[in-house]
Order: structure tokens, then sequence, then C-alpha cells
């Protein structure tokens, strides 16, 4: 799919990009090209300034300095609108749909057909809106009801909806900021076949994503930033992933060590879970984890998981079965419920369910811990400020300006680690984590292993669902799989193999 044509002159070319926030520079003369035809990875580190980068093509933010050409012609987009009239399309990190619309609505917005009312009233023509929306759906191949709202739809269609959108549309470059993170394997291949064959038709691709074996599958060149900076642009037959990695983060990271099989299963049980029911989400799930532990639950997304943890953590109410911490039945009917009794949680969603977008860094790594703190009283800004430099420090979470800044203007990666530091400085008996590292550069990663392992050696129990298998492997101990809904096996991790985990999590007998 590469474009033989790499000498002629690219489709788009941004030069000499500036952008600064608060003072600080996030972008430093940053250059880049695309070619019609290609696949351009976009790389680096969270903050490295990506997001910006693509926001600033868009006509989403303004550049301090620089110029931006479209087939060698100077142009310049003060906002969306001036991009979208020149083919340019975003699928961004943060989804941007209307949640009270249906999907033919998101799809068609701006362009529902009209169909004949009186003369001088516009009246929509539901049935061919539908049909058309129907159609683009087929384009994937789905099966999703085009007279659903968005809200009432999974994660994953509401993310796939917004491609189908990017993609029918009259598209000369499509951005694409972390796509997969709601996908599944078969989506993700399914999206790239459609990537593709847009590329095919010489529709070029910016391609952002933190899951670096995607991009030597996907992508035909690699542009690198580190800190704002261009550091390195290259083909991708080139490069090798542990050079991309290193041009990423300035430094050789080591492979993760698995440190001791400690599965504190002499210890005491902190969680349990028996016969936990719920119809339609899952069913008859008994588990354990005991204090020091760190257990997986292994499945691809829409396993029934996330009913699941939202369940002990009270967001969501099983059908039958039961809870107990430290040996005690609890009744769980809220999340103030499961606090009470000691267990944190990180959901997936973490615009939606746990950031409070308008208030700084510190008080969003403090909110949890703030009945606490607030016993403090007079010293309490000052030991937030503490406790919040602490997290800062070692999960490396990084912002323009300091930890007073409104969580909205951090890059959605360090948003996680913020998720995340909250928990972990939430003095809690059990904390479940859902997807932990979605978004996390390779870096940062393997910094946040360490803090949930140090956590476990300081005695909590931790149960992580993912269904990033890499991520089971090199952080859990022990790991239940789970398929539609029903654990079908537990493994240790020192003997059980990728492909076992893999056949178990899509419900092949073991
Ligand atoms: N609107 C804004 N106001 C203030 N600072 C901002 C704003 N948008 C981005 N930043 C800052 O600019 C820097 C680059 O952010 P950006 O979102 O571009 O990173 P990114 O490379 O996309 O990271 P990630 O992989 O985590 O998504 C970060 O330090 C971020 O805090
Ligand atoms: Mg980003």
């Amino acid at each position: 799919m590469m474009a033989e044509n790499t000498s002629a002159a690219p489709l788009l070319e941004m030069r000499h990009i500036h952008k600064s926030f608060f003072g600080v520079k996030v972008l430093d003369d940053v250059s880049v090209s695309l070619h019609k035809g290609e696949v351009l990875a976009l790389l680096g580190e969270n903050g490295a300034g990506k997001s910006t980068l693509i926001k600033i093509l868009n006509g989403d933010y303004t550049m301090d300095s620089g110029e931006i050409y479209l087939n060698g012609q100077h142009v310049q987009f003060h906002e969306p609108r001036d991009a979208e009239a020149h083919g340019i399309r975003m699928i961004y990190q943060e989804l941007h749909y209307a949640p009270d619309l249906s999907v033919t609505e998101n799809l068609l917005l701006s362009e529902l057909p009209r169909g004949r009312g009186f003369p001088g009233r516009y009246i929509i023509d539901w049935r061919q809106a539908r049909e058309i929306a129907q159609s683009r759906l087929k384009l994937l191949d789905l099966a999703i009801d085009p007279d659903v709202h968005m809200r009432d739809l999974p994660v994953v269609e509401r993310q796939i909806v917004e491609i189908v959108k990017a993609l029918s549309a009259d598209a000369q470059i499509i951005v694409m900021d972390e796509p997969t993170a709601a996908l599944t394997p078969p989506e993700v291949e399914m999206l790239f076949g459609i990537i593709r064959n847009l590329c095919a038709q010489g529709v070029a691709i910016i391609y952002i994503s933190h899951r670096l074996d995607e991009i030597f599958e996907i992508a035909d060149r690699v542009t690198i930033l580190r800190d704002g900076q261009h550091v390195a642009t290259k083909r991708v037959d080139e490069v090798k992933l542990a050079s991309v990695v290193e041009l990423m983060v300035g430094r050789e990271i080591e492979a993760r060590r698995k440190t001791l099989a400690l599965t504190g299963q002499e210890s005491q049980v902190v969680l349990e879970v028996q016969n936990l029911t719920k119809l339609g989400a899952y069913e008859d799930v008994s588990l354990k984890v005991h204090a020091g532990e760190i257990v997986g639950v292994f499945g691809l997304i829409g396993s029934g998981q996330l009913s699941l943890t939202r369940s002990i953590f009270g967001a969501e109410r099983p059908d039958s079965g039961s809870i107990l911490v430290d040996g005690r039945e609890c009744t769980i009917r809220h999340p103030q419920d499961a606090r009470n009794a000691g267990i944190g949680f990180v959901p997936v969603d973490r615009k939606v369910q746990s950031l409070i977008m308008g208030q700084s860094v510190r008080k969003n790594v403090t909110l949890s811990n703030w009945q606490r703190l607030a016993r403090m009283g007079f010293f309490q800004q000052r030991i937030e400020k503490d406790h919040t430099r602490h997290w800062v420090d070692s999960l490396g979470i990084r912002m323009a300006g300091d930890m007073e800044v409104p969580i909205r203007f951090l890059s959605g990666g360090n948003q996680q680690k913020t998720v995340l530091a909250r928990w972990l400085e939430a003095n809690v008996r059990v904390l479940i984590l859902n997807e932990p590292t979605w978004g996390v550069d390779v870096g940062a990663r393997s910094d946040i292993y360490d803090q949930l392992e140090a956590l476990a050696q300081s005695g909590l129990a931790i149960l992580i669902v993912s269904s990033d298998i890499q991520e089971i492997m090199s952080v859990c101990p022990r790991i239940l799989t789970i398929y539609r809904g029903r654990i079908t096996a537990e493994f240790h991790r020192e003997s059980v193999s990728k492909d076992e985990l893999l056949a178990a999590a899509a419900g092949e007998a073991v």
C-alpha cells in the first residue's frame, strides 16, 4: 500500500509548527509531511504533543507560528469546518458523539436527506436517512441498529460509529487518535482492512497509537515526537521496535522482569465473590483475591467483565450472589457502599466516570482521600500538594503548568495516570482496575506496574481486568479467563502460554 511516489510533492506538509500553553512550549519547531495513500504513525510518550499537533491541523487549536501546505498550497484553518472543507477528518481520542441522537442522526448530522414538504418547509426523509446510515454501517460489516441512541450503545460500538462517520465523508486525509483503544482484535483487523482499502484509493492516514505492535502492521512511516520536538521520521521497514521505543523515551527500556511469583495465596482472602450473576451480562462468577495478591481477569472486550466489576463496585445491580470483604458479606447498592467497604475502582471511561475535568490535578488526585485529608485542617493544602507531588513524580504525570491546572488540559495518557494516582492514594483494601493502561505510553506503563506491585506487597488485594494479554501476563501471577460472562479457566502465569490464554478467552476448551 506504500505510496511509491514519496518523491512527489507531499499531500500535506506541516512546517515549523510552534505552540505553547501557559508559557510552556508543547510543540517546538515540528515539521511533518504526509503522502497520498500512506499511513503515517505519529508516536511519542504521553504529553509529547501528538494530539496538539493534529488539533492544529484540524483548526481546533491555533498555532503560535508555522505553516500548513496541502497539495503544495498554503492553507489556513481557523476552525474545524475549514479543515473539513479540505477533506481532512478527525477521529478523536475523546469521542465527540451526541449521546441523545440516534446512530442515523450521528452518522448523517449535517446531511440528513430532505423529503418533500409544504413549500418553504423542510422535512427529513427518515426512511432514506436510515437506508443511507445502514449502507454506511455495511461498509464495515456492522450489525448496529441505526435507530438506537448513541447513549445506549456499548462504548466499542460508539467508537465504531465515529469511525464510520469519518470514513463515509469525502476525505483525503483521515487522522485517527488512538482509534483502537476500545476495539477487540477482530474489530481492529476490520479497521485495518478498511484503512488499507482507503489507502489503495489514495486517502492518507495519520495514525496515533500506543500499541506499538499495530504500528508495524499498519504504518508505512513513523514520525516520533519527544517533549514537543521532532526526533525522527523513518520507514517502518527500516526500524526495529526497540529503537522506536528508545527514540520515544530517549533512553533504553529494559524488558520488564517478572517479579516474584508472589501469589499471596497463603494469606487471608480479602475480596471474595460468590456466584455473582447478572442475567445477560455475567453468570455464576466466583473468585477470591488474597491480601498481597494481584489477580488478572483476561477476556476480550465485551465478555461481561466490565459489568462484573461495575457490580462489585456498586455501579450496577447483580441479580444474585454475594460479595465479601475480609470474610464479611457486604451489601453494595451504591459506589459509596463499596467505598465504605474498602473497595477502590478505576473505571474504563475516565471522562465520564471519574475525573472532574474542571478541577486541578491536585484536587483530582486527592479527591478520594478528601475526608482523611480534611481532618488535617490547616495543613490540608500542604499535604495535598506533597501527596500529589509524590504521584506526579512516581508515575510521571506531565502537564504544561503546575498541579493547579485543570485536568482537562492534560493529555489523554496523563489523565489516565491521574485516575490511577487517585486510587493508589486512596487507602483501600481492595483495588479493582479496568484496562488500567489504556492510552498510556510504554515507559509509563512499567511505572504503573511497579506501583501496583508495591501496593500488593503492602497487603492490598488487586484485581486487574484487561483485554491486553501482555499486561495480564506481565503483572498478574494468577489469571482467570472470562468468556461470555463466565469464568472459563484459571492459570498460573508460570505455567501458561499466550495461546492457551487466548483460547480460553475465546471460549475454546482447554
Ligand atoms: N488546551 C490545553 N491547555 C493547556 N495545556 C494543554 C492543552 N492541550 C494540551 N496541553 C498540554 O500540552 C502537552 C501535550 O499534550 P498532547 O495532548 O498533545 O499530548 P499527547 O502526545 O497527545 O499525549 P497522550 O499520548 O497522553 O494523548 C501536555 O503537556 C498537555 O498537558
Ligand atoms: Mg493525545
